[in-house]
Protein backbone atom coordinates (compact mmCIF):
# COMPACT_ATOMS: atom_id res chain seq x y z
CA UNK A 1 0.00 0.00 0.00
CA UNK A 2 1.29 3.23 -0.69
CA UNK A 3 2.61 6.26 1.60
CA UNK A 4 -0.66 8.44 -0.22
CA UNK A 5 -3.21 5.89 0.73
CA UNK A 6 -1.73 5.77 4.50
CA UNK A 7 -2.00 9.27 4.49
CA UNK A 8 -5.50 9.16 3.21
CA UNK A 9 -6.83 7.02 5.83
CA UNK A 10 -5.42 8.89 8.48
CA UNK A 11 -6.98 11.87 7.20
CA UNK A 12 -10.07 10.29 7.40
CA UNK A 13 -10.08 9.41 10.24
CA UNK A 14 -8.82 12.11 12.53
CA UNK A 15 -9.17 14.96 10.18
CA UNK A 16 -6.80 17.75 8.59
CA UNK A 17 -5.80 19.62 11.95
CA UNK A 18 -4.05 16.11 13.26
CA UNK A 19 -2.88 14.96 10.27
CA UNK A 20 -1.19 17.80 8.37
CA UNK A 21 0.70 17.74 4.52
CA UNK A 22 2.04 19.75 1.95
CA UNK A 23 2.62 23.30 2.42
CA UNK A 24 1.09 23.44 6.04
CA UNK A 25 4.33 21.02 7.27
CA UNK A 26 6.79 24.14 8.67
CA UNK A 27 10.23 23.87 7.50
CA UNK A 28 11.59 23.20 10.41
CA UNK A 29 10.28 19.87 10.57
CA UNK A 30 12.54 18.83 7.42
CA UNK A 31 15.88 17.60 9.82
CA UNK A 32 17.29 18.43 12.90
CA UNK A 33 20.10 19.66 14.35
CA UNK A 34 22.28 16.77 12.88
CA UNK A 35 22.67 18.37 9.49
CA UNK A 36 21.23 14.94 7.91
CA UNK A 37 20.36 15.99 4.35
CA UNK A 38 16.33 14.75 4.82
CA UNK A 39 13.43 15.02 2.93
CA UNK A 40 10.40 16.66 3.70
CA UNK A 41 7.96 14.45 5.78
CA UNK A 42 5.00 12.94 3.12
CA UNK A 43 2.50 13.84 6.51
CA UNK A 44 2.81 15.52 10.01
CA UNK A 45 0.92 13.70 12.55
CA UNK A 46 0.08 15.98 15.94
CA UNK A 47 -1.77 14.39 18.52
CA UNK A 48 -3.39 16.03 21.45
CA UNK A 49 -3.71 12.90 23.03
CA UNK A 50 -2.37 9.37 23.92
CA UNK A 51 -5.82 7.79 22.44
CA UNK A 52 -5.44 10.10 19.24
CA UNK A 53 -1.63 8.93 18.90
CA UNK A 54 -2.62 5.51 19.48
CA UNK A 55 -5.42 5.03 16.89
CA UNK A 56 -2.57 6.95 14.39
CA UNK A 57 -0.22 4.03 14.84
CA UNK A 58 -2.85 1.50 14.43
CA UNK A 59 -3.53 3.17 11.48
CA UNK A 60 0.31 3.25 9.90
CA UNK A 61 0.81 0.08 10.99
CA UNK A 62 -1.83 -1.53 8.87
CA UNK A 63 -0.43 0.24 6.26
CA UNK A 64 2.85 -0.41 6.93
CA UNK A 65 3.19 3.19 6.88
CA UNK A 66 7.11 4.16 8.43
CA UNK A 67 6.61 7.07 11.04
CA UNK A 68 9.16 9.18 12.91
CA UNK A 69 8.98 10.49 16.12
CA UNK A 70 10.17 14.14 16.02
CA UNK A 71 10.27 15.85 19.84
CA UNK A 72 12.52 19.19 19.66
CA UNK A 73 14.69 18.14 16.72
CA UNK A 74 18.19 19.05 18.50
CA UNK A 75 19.29 15.67 18.30
CA UNK A 76 22.82 15.21 16.53
CA UNK A 77 22.54 12.01 14.61
CA UNK A 78 20.05 12.15 12.15
CA UNK A 79 17.56 10.14 14.34
CA UNK A 80 14.16 12.32 13.85
CA UNK A 81 15.10 12.94 9.89
CA UNK A 82 12.66 11.32 7.10
CA UNK A 83 13.25 9.43 4.02
CA UNK A 84 10.99 10.29 1.20
CA UNK A 85 8.05 8.05 1.95
CA UNK A 86 8.08 8.79 5.63
CA UNK A 87 5.48 10.62 8.32
CA UNK A 88 6.43 12.93 11.25
CA UNK A 89 5.15 11.90 14.48
CA UNK A 90 5.70 15.47 16.82
CA UNK A 91 4.79 15.65 20.10
CA UNK A 92 4.47 19.38 20.54
CA UNK A 93 0.93 19.48 21.48
CA UNK A 94 1.65 17.04 24.36
CA UNK A 95 3.37 19.54 26.31
CA UNK A 96 1.94 19.85 29.58
CA UNK A 97 3.18 19.09 33.13
CA UNK A 98 0.42 17.10 34.49
CA UNK A 99 1.51 17.38 38.06
CA UNK A 100 4.16 17.77 40.91
CA UNK A 101 4.14 15.59 43.38
CA UNK A 102 5.94 17.56 46.12
CA UNK A 103 5.77 14.30 48.63
CA UNK A 104 6.71 11.79 46.22
CA UNK A 105 9.53 14.35 44.83
CA UNK A 106 7.54 13.04 40.87
CA UNK A 107 6.82 15.55 38.07
CA UNK A 108 4.83 14.25 36.01
CA UNK A 109 4.93 15.34 31.99
CA UNK A 110 3.77 15.01 28.37
CA UNK A 111 7.06 13.70 26.22
CA UNK A 112 6.46 17.14 24.21
CA UNK A 113 7.00 19.29 27.29
CA UNK A 114 10.73 21.00 26.45
CA UNK A 115 13.65 20.14 29.03
CA UNK A 116 13.56 24.01 30.05
CA UNK A 117 10.31 24.01 31.22
CA UNK A 118 10.40 20.99 33.40
CA UNK A 119 13.34 22.94 35.25
CA UNK A 120 11.40 25.36 35.97
CA UNK A 121 8.30 23.96 37.20
CA UNK A 122 10.65 21.46 39.10
CA UNK A 123 12.24 25.57 40.21
CA UNK A 124 9.23 26.61 41.23
CA UNK A 125 7.85 24.00 43.62
CA UNK A 126 11.26 24.05 45.00
CA UNK A 127 12.86 21.16 43.66
CA UNK A 128 15.69 20.85 41.12
CA UNK A 129 15.45 18.50 37.37
CA UNK A 130 18.94 17.39 37.25
CA UNK A 131 18.97 16.68 33.48
CA UNK A 132 20.45 19.35 32.13
CA UNK A 133 22.33 20.30 28.60
CA UNK A 134 22.76 22.91 26.14
CA UNK A 135 19.72 22.49 24.30
CA UNK A 136 17.35 22.57 27.10
CA UNK A 137 15.21 25.48 25.56
CA UNK A 138 14.10 23.24 22.83
CA UNK A 139 14.48 19.32 23.07
CA UNK A 140 12.07 17.62 24.60
CA UNK A 141 11.54 14.87 27.70
CA UNK A 142 10.42 12.37 24.98
CA UNK A 143 13.35 12.97 22.72
CA UNK A 144 15.84 12.93 26.23
CA UNK A 145 14.42 9.77 27.46
CA UNK A 146 14.67 8.23 23.37
CA UNK A 147 18.56 9.43 23.12
CA UNK A 148 19.08 8.77 26.72
CA UNK A 149 20.56 11.97 27.01
CA UNK A 150 23.74 12.66 29.49
CA UNK A 151 25.01 16.69 29.67
CA UNK A 152 26.91 18.52 32.18
CA UNK A 153 25.64 16.95 35.43
CA UNK A 154 25.70 12.77 35.08
CA UNK A 155 28.43 12.64 37.31
CA UNK A 156 26.24 13.22 39.75
CA UNK A 157 22.78 12.25 38.90
CA UNK A 158 22.75 9.67 35.87
CA UNK A 159 21.64 9.88 32.30
CA UNK A 160 18.17 10.78 31.39
CA UNK A 161 17.20 7.36 32.09
CA UNK A 162 17.86 7.96 35.75
CA UNK A 163 15.64 10.43 35.91
CA UNK A 164 12.44 8.51 35.00
CA UNK A 165 10.27 6.44 37.31
CA UNK A 166 7.28 5.72 35.32
CA UNK A 167 6.62 5.76 31.49
CA UNK A 168 4.02 5.66 29.04
CA UNK A 169 4.37 4.22 25.89
CA UNK A 170 2.68 3.61 22.55
CA UNK A 171 4.30 1.07 20.55
CA UNK A 172 3.62 0.18 16.95
CA UNK A 173 0.31 -1.57 16.91
CA UNK A 174 -1.05 1.11 18.51
CA UNK A 175 -1.38 -0.81 22.22
CA UNK A 176 -0.60 1.65 25.03
CA UNK A 177 2.36 0.57 27.42
CA UNK A 178 4.08 1.06 30.84
CA UNK A 179 2.27 3.52 33.50
CA UNK A 180 2.84 6.44 35.58
CA UNK A 181 3.57 4.88 38.72
CA UNK A 182 5.62 6.87 41.01
CA UNK A 183 7.39 3.87 42.93
CA UNK A 184 11.50 3.73 42.94
CA UNK A 185 11.14 -0.05 43.77
CA UNK A 186 9.47 -2.40 41.08
CA UNK A 187 10.60 -5.23 39.37
CA UNK A 188 7.86 -7.24 37.79
CA UNK A 189 9.49 -8.47 34.64
CA UNK A 190 10.85 -6.32 31.80
CA UNK A 191 11.25 -2.65 32.07
CA UNK A 192 10.04 -0.54 29.65
CA UNK A 193 11.74 2.70 31.15
CA UNK A 194 15.01 0.89 29.90
CA UNK A 195 13.75 -0.51 27.06
CA UNK A 196 12.66 2.60 25.85
CA UNK A 197 15.81 4.81 26.80
CA UNK A 198 18.36 5.13 24.01
CA UNK A 199 15.59 3.75 21.40
CA UNK A 200 15.38 6.65 19.33
CA UNK A 201 11.69 6.24 18.64
CA UNK A 202 12.37 2.53 17.00
CA UNK A 203 10.44 0.76 19.94
CA UNK A 204 7.82 2.81 20.59
CA UNK A 205 6.43 6.03 20.83
CA UNK A 206 6.96 7.95 24.44
CA UNK A 207 3.72 9.38 25.54
CA UNK A 208 4.14 10.85 29.13
CA UNK A 209 6.92 10.15 32.06
CA UNK A 210 6.80 10.37 35.65
CA UNK A 211 10.13 12.04 36.70
CA UNK A 212 12.45 12.06 39.65
CA UNK A 213 12.79 15.59 41.53
CA UNK A 214 15.98 16.02 43.65
CA UNK A 215 16.28 18.45 46.61
CA UNK A 216 17.65 21.76 45.16
CA UNK A 217 21.41 22.48 46.01
CA UNK A 218 21.53 25.50 48.61
CA UNK A 219 25.15 25.89 47.47
CA UNK A 220 26.85 25.60 44.04
CA UNK A 221 30.27 26.30 43.83
CA UNK A 222 32.16 26.94 40.44
CA UNK A 223 35.23 27.01 39.20
CA UNK A 224 37.57 27.33 36.22
CA UNK A 225 40.99 25.40 36.98
CA UNK A 226 44.47 25.49 35.14
CA UNK A 227 46.09 22.38 35.19
CA UNK A 228 49.63 21.07 33.71
CA UNK A 229 48.43 17.96 31.55
CA UNK A 230 46.17 15.36 31.57
CA UNK A 231 47.60 12.85 34.99
CA UNK A 232 46.80 16.20 37.42
CA UNK A 233 42.99 16.14 35.69
CA UNK A 234 42.44 12.76 36.80
CA UNK A 235 44.24 13.27 40.14
CA UNK A 236 42.03 16.61 40.49
CA UNK A 237 38.89 14.48 39.77
CA UNK A 238 39.75 11.48 42.33
CA UNK A 239 40.66 14.29 44.91
CA UNK A 240 37.33 15.88 44.21
CA UNK A 241 35.54 12.98 44.45
CA UNK A 242 37.08 11.84 47.60
CA UNK A 243 37.17 14.94 49.86
CA UNK A 244 34.65 17.57 48.51
CA UNK A 245 32.17 17.16 51.45
CA UNK A 246 29.12 18.05 48.74
CA UNK A 247 31.11 15.82 45.56
CA UNK A 248 31.34 16.75 42.35
CA UNK A 249 28.14 17.76 40.02
CA UNK A 250 30.11 19.15 37.09
CA UNK A 251 33.31 18.30 35.49
CA UNK A 252 33.95 19.45 32.45
CA UNK A 253 37.43 18.95 30.45
CA UNK A 254 38.58 21.23 27.91
CA UNK A 255 42.07 20.65 25.59
CA UNK A 256 44.36 24.11 25.05
CA UNK A 257 42.68 23.17 21.57
CA UNK A 258 39.25 24.28 22.09
CA UNK A 259 39.78 27.13 24.54
CA UNK A 260 42.13 28.56 22.28
CA UNK A 261 39.49 28.27 19.04
CA UNK A 262 36.81 29.45 21.33
CA UNK A 263 38.62 32.60 22.84
CA UNK A 264 40.03 33.80 19.25
CA UNK A 265 36.11 32.83 17.51
CA UNK A 266 33.72 33.25 19.91
CA UNK A 267 34.31 37.39 20.70
CA UNK A 268 31.62 37.51 23.36
CA UNK A 269 33.73 34.83 25.99
CA UNK A 270 36.22 36.20 28.66
CA UNK A 271 38.78 34.56 28.57
CA UNK A 272 38.61 32.66 32.39
CA UNK A 273 42.17 32.62 33.74
CA UNK A 274 45.20 34.87 32.54
CA UNK A 275 47.55 32.71 30.95
CA UNK A 276 47.09 29.08 29.02
CA UNK A 277 46.97 26.05 30.72
CA UNK A 278 47.84 22.29 29.22
CA UNK A 279 44.50 21.28 30.45
CA UNK A 280 41.11 23.12 31.61
CA UNK A 281 38.83 21.81 33.94
CA UNK A 282 35.39 23.45 34.67
CA UNK A 283 34.24 21.90 37.89
CA UNK A 284 31.01 22.69 40.00
CA UNK A 285 29.91 21.15 43.42
CA UNK A 286 26.29 21.40 44.79
CA UNK A 287 25.70 20.84 48.28
CA UNK A 288 23.29 21.66 50.84
CA UNK A 289 25.23 23.39 53.35
CA UNK A 290 25.70 26.86 52.04
CA UNK A 291 27.31 28.24 55.84
CA UNK A 292 30.35 25.45 55.24
CA UNK A 293 30.40 24.72 51.78
CA UNK A 294 32.17 27.59 50.15
CA UNK A 295 35.15 27.38 52.35
CA UNK A 296 34.77 23.82 51.99
CA UNK A 297 35.35 24.27 47.90
CA UNK A 298 37.94 27.51 48.24
CA UNK A 299 40.03 25.07 50.99
CA UNK A 300 39.92 22.32 48.42
CA UNK A 301 40.79 24.50 45.35
CA UNK A 302 43.82 25.77 47.92
CA UNK A 303 45.25 22.52 48.53
CA UNK A 304 45.25 21.41 45.14
CA UNK A 305 47.18 24.76 44.45
CA UNK A 306 49.91 23.81 47.11
CA UNK A 307 50.34 20.47 46.16
CA UNK A 308 50.85 21.27 41.97
CA UNK A 309 47.68 19.97 41.12
CA UNK A 310 46.15 22.68 39.34
CA UNK A 311 48.27 25.85 38.30
CA UNK A 312 45.87 28.44 39.02
CA UNK A 313 42.09 28.67 38.89
CA UNK A 314 39.46 31.23 38.84
CA UNK A 315 36.55 30.78 41.49
CA UNK A 316 32.70 31.92 40.69
CA UNK A 317 31.81 35.08 43.33
CA UNK A 318 28.23 35.18 41.95
CA UNK A 319 26.26 33.74 39.64
CA UNK A 320 26.98 36.50 36.77
CA UNK A 321 30.52 34.42 36.97
CA UNK A 322 29.26 30.70 36.81
CA UNK A 323 27.30 31.88 34.30
CA UNK A 324 30.43 33.76 32.22
CA UNK A 325 32.55 30.25 32.99
CA UNK A 326 29.59 28.30 31.84
CA UNK A 327 29.21 30.32 28.48
CA UNK A 328 33.02 29.28 27.62
CA UNK A 329 31.88 25.30 27.53
CA UNK A 330 28.19 25.99 26.21
CA UNK A 331 29.95 27.53 23.16
CA UNK A 332 29.53 24.74 21.90
CA UNK A 333 26.46 25.63 20.36
CA UNK A 334 28.32 27.48 18.08
CA UNK A 335 30.50 24.96 16.34
CA UNK A 336 27.85 24.05 13.30
CA UNK A 337 28.07 28.28 11.82
CA UNK A 338 31.83 28.31 12.67
CA UNK A 339 32.85 24.85 11.55
CA UNK A 340 30.26 23.83 8.37
CA UNK A 341 31.13 20.03 7.54
CA UNK A 342 32.87 19.24 10.22
CA UNK A 343 32.98 15.80 11.96
CA UNK A 344 31.78 15.60 15.44
CA UNK A 345 32.09 12.40 17.97
CA UNK A 346 30.89 11.56 21.19
CA UNK A 347 33.36 8.83 21.65
CA UNK A 348 33.53 7.37 25.22
CA UNK A 349 36.21 5.43 27.36
CA UNK A 350 37.26 4.06 30.15
CA UNK A 351 38.72 7.19 32.41
CA UNK A 352 41.95 5.68 32.70
CA UNK A 353 42.50 5.22 28.88
CA UNK A 354 41.16 8.75 28.11
CA UNK A 355 44.22 10.85 28.15
CA UNK A 356 45.80 8.69 25.65
CA UNK A 357 43.15 8.38 23.35
CA UNK A 358 42.53 12.04 23.60
CA UNK A 359 46.59 12.61 23.09
CA UNK A 360 46.29 9.94 19.95
CA UNK A 361 43.41 11.30 18.38
CA UNK A 362 44.28 14.73 18.28
CA UNK A 363 48.52 13.91 17.48
CA UNK A 364 46.67 11.13 13.99
CA UNK A 365 44.02 14.09 12.76
CA UNK A 366 46.90 16.21 13.10
CA UNK A 367 49.45 13.92 11.20
CA UNK A 368 46.97 13.58 8.33
CA UNK A 369 45.60 17.02 8.33
CA UNK A 370 48.15 19.23 9.27
CA UNK A 371 45.81 22.32 8.18
CA UNK A 372 42.81 21.20 9.80
CA UNK A 373 41.17 21.77 13.42
CA UNK A 374 40.67 19.13 16.27
CA UNK A 375 39.30 20.43 19.37
CA UNK A 376 38.86 17.78 22.12
CA UNK A 377 36.57 18.73 24.96
CA UNK A 378 33.94 16.19 27.29
CA UNK A 379 32.31 15.39 30.45
CA UNK A 380 35.31 13.51 31.62
CA UNK A 381 34.05 13.03 34.72
CA UNK A 382 31.78 10.31 32.71
CA UNK A 383 34.46 9.18 30.37
CA UNK A 384 33.16 11.18 27.36
CA UNK A 385 34.73 12.85 24.82
CA UNK A 386 33.83 15.26 21.99
CA UNK A 387 35.67 15.45 19.42
CA UNK A 388 35.17 18.22 16.61
CA UNK A 389 37.54 18.06 13.55
CA UNK A 390 37.50 19.66 10.31
CA UNK A 391 39.67 19.74 7.38
CA UNK A 392 39.53 20.50 3.70
CA UNK A 393 36.82 22.96 4.12
CA UNK A 394 34.12 20.37 5.67
CA UNK A 395 34.19 18.18 2.17
CA UNK A 396 31.65 15.20 2.71
CA UNK A 397 34.97 12.69 1.69
CA UNK A 398 37.37 14.30 4.29
CA UNK A 399 34.72 14.09 6.66
CA UNK A 400 33.94 10.73 6.04
CA UNK A 401 37.96 9.68 6.09
CA UNK A 402 38.02 12.03 9.88
CA UNK A 403 35.11 9.25 11.23
CA UNK A 404 36.76 6.24 9.77
CA UNK A 405 40.26 7.73 11.76
CA UNK A 406 38.23 8.62 15.10
CA UNK A 407 35.96 5.24 15.01
CA UNK A 408 39.06 2.65 14.78
CA UNK A 409 40.33 4.51 17.14
CA UNK A 410 37.35 4.12 19.46
CA UNK A 411 37.18 0.38 18.49
CA UNK A 412 41.05 0.04 19.65
CA UNK A 413 40.61 1.29 22.67
CA UNK A 414 37.21 -0.55 23.06
CA UNK A 415 35.71 2.35 23.91
CA UNK A 416 31.77 3.99 22.77
CA UNK A 417 31.01 4.74 19.17
CA UNK A 418 28.06 7.27 21.18
CA UNK A 419 27.94 8.26 24.65
CA UNK A 420 25.14 10.53 25.02
CA UNK A 421 24.07 11.32 21.38
CA UNK A 422 22.98 7.80 19.80
CA UNK A 423 23.48 6.02 16.85
CA UNK A 424 20.21 7.21 14.67
CA UNK A 425 21.51 7.64 11.31
CA UNK A 426 25.17 9.02 11.01
CA UNK A 427 26.95 6.04 13.37
CA UNK A 428 24.70 3.07 11.99
CA UNK A 429 27.34 1.94 10.00
CA UNK A 430 29.93 1.90 13.05
CA UNK A 431 27.55 0.53 15.72
CA UNK A 432 29.08 -2.85 15.49
CA UNK A 433 32.29 -1.54 15.87
CA UNK A 434 31.64 -1.90 19.86
CA UNK A 435 28.53 -4.14 19.97
CA UNK A 436 29.51 -7.62 19.12
CA UNK A 437 27.07 -9.40 16.50
CA UNK A 438 25.30 -11.23 19.63
CA UNK A 439 24.08 -8.41 20.77
CA UNK A 440 22.84 -6.93 17.74
CA UNK A 441 21.15 -9.72 17.02
CA UNK A 442 19.03 -9.78 20.04
CA UNK A 443 18.39 -6.10 19.36
CA UNK A 444 16.82 -7.28 15.80
CA UNK A 445 14.84 -9.93 17.92
CA UNK A 446 13.74 -7.19 20.09
CA UNK A 447 12.73 -4.81 17.59
CA UNK A 448 11.20 -7.66 15.69
CA UNK A 449 9.13 -8.41 18.32
CA UNK A 450 7.70 -5.37 19.08
CA UNK A 451 7.45 -3.51 15.63
CA UNK A 452 6.83 -6.54 13.23
CA UNK A 453 6.16 -4.19 10.23
CA UNK A 454 9.16 -2.51 11.12
CA UNK A 455 6.71 1.16 10.79
CA UNK A 456 8.94 2.94 13.83
CA UNK A 457 12.27 5.11 12.53
CA UNK A 458 13.10 1.90 9.88
CA UNK A 459 16.78 2.28 9.62
CA UNK A 460 17.54 4.37 12.33
CA UNK A 461 19.75 2.62 15.11
CA UNK A 462 19.87 -0.81 13.95
P1 LIG B 1 14.79 14.92 18.59
O1 LIG B 1 16.02 15.45 18.01
O2 LIG B 1 13.51 15.45 18.06
O3 LIG B 1 14.78 13.32 18.44
C1 LIG B 1 15.87 12.56 18.86
C2 LIG B 1 15.54 11.06 18.70
O4 LIG B 1 14.52 10.68 19.61
C3 LIG B 1 15.01 10.70 17.32
O5 LIG B 1 15.44 9.41 17.00
C4 LIG B 1 13.50 10.71 17.50
O6 LIG B 1 12.85 9.85 16.58
C5 LIG B 1 13.36 10.22 18.93
N1 LIG B 1 12.21 10.78 19.65
C6 LIG B 1 11.93 12.08 19.92
N2 LIG B 1 10.83 12.17 20.68
C7 LIG B 1 10.40 10.91 20.89
C8 LIG B 1 9.30 10.34 21.61
N3 LIG B 1 8.41 11.09 22.27
N4 LIG B 1 9.16 8.98 21.61
C9 LIG B 1 10.04 8.19 20.94
N5 LIG B 1 11.08 8.68 20.25
C10 LIG B 1 11.26 10.01 20.24
N6 LIG B 1 22.85 15.59 24.10
C11 LIG B 1 23.40 15.06 25.21
O7 LIG B 1 23.18 13.90 25.51
N7 LIG B 1 24.24 15.81 26.01
C12 LIG B 1 24.51 17.10 25.75
O8 LIG B 1 25.28 17.73 26.47
C13 LIG B 1 23.91 17.68 24.61
N8 LIG B 1 24.14 18.99 24.31
C14 LIG B 1 23.57 19.51 23.20
C15 LIG B 1 23.79 20.86 22.94
C16 LIG B 1 23.23 21.44 21.81
C17 LIG B 1 23.47 22.89 21.53
C18 LIG B 1 22.45 20.65 20.92
C19 LIG B 1 21.80 21.24 19.71
C20 LIG B 1 22.21 19.33 21.20
C21 LIG B 1 22.76 18.74 22.33
N9 LIG B 1 22.54 17.40 22.65
C22 LIG B 1 23.09 16.87 23.78
C23 LIG B 1 21.73 16.55 21.76
C24 LIG B 1 20.20 16.67 21.96
O9 LIG B 1 19.85 17.84 22.61
C25 LIG B 1 19.65 15.52 22.74
O10 LIG B 1 19.88 14.34 22.00
C26 LIG B 1 18.15 15.60 23.07
O11 LIG B 1 17.89 14.60 24.02
C27 LIG B 1 17.23 15.42 21.88
O12 LIG B 1 15.90 15.79 22.24
P2 LIG B 1 14.86 16.29 21.12
O13 LIG B 1 13.53 16.46 21.78
O14 LIG B 1 15.38 17.47 20.41
O15 LIG B 1 14.80 15.02 20.18
C1 LIG C 1 28.15 18.94 24.39
C2 LIG C 1 27.13 18.31 23.49
C3 LIG C 1 27.42 18.50 22.08
O1 LIG C 1 28.47 18.36 25.40
O2 LIG C 1 26.91 16.99 23.82
O3 LIG C 1 28.60 20.06 24.08
ZN1 LIG D 1 28.05 16.33 25.52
Amino acid sequence: MSTAQAVQALVQALGTDLVASGRSIPERRHGDWSGVPASAPRALLRPRSTEQLSRMLRICNEFGQPVVAQGGLTGLAGGACCGPEEIALSLERMNAIEEVDAVSGTLTAQAGCTLQAVQEAAEAAGFLFALDLGARGSCTVGGNLSTNAGGNRVIRYGTMRDQVLGIEAVLADGSVVGGLHKMVKNNTGYDFRHLLAGAEGTLGIVTRVVLKLHPQPRSVCTAWCGLPDFEAVTTLLQRAKAELPAGVSAFEVMWPSYLDFMMERVKALRAPLPSRHGMNVLMESAGADEAHHPAAFEAFLARMLEEGVIEDAAVARSAADARSLWAVRDATAEFPILLPGMAAFDVSFAIADIGRAALECEALLRERWPGGIALVYGHLGDGNLHVIAHADGGRPETRMQIEELVYDLTRRYRGAVSAEHGIGLLKRKVLGHTRSPAELAAMRAIKQALDPQGILNPGKVI
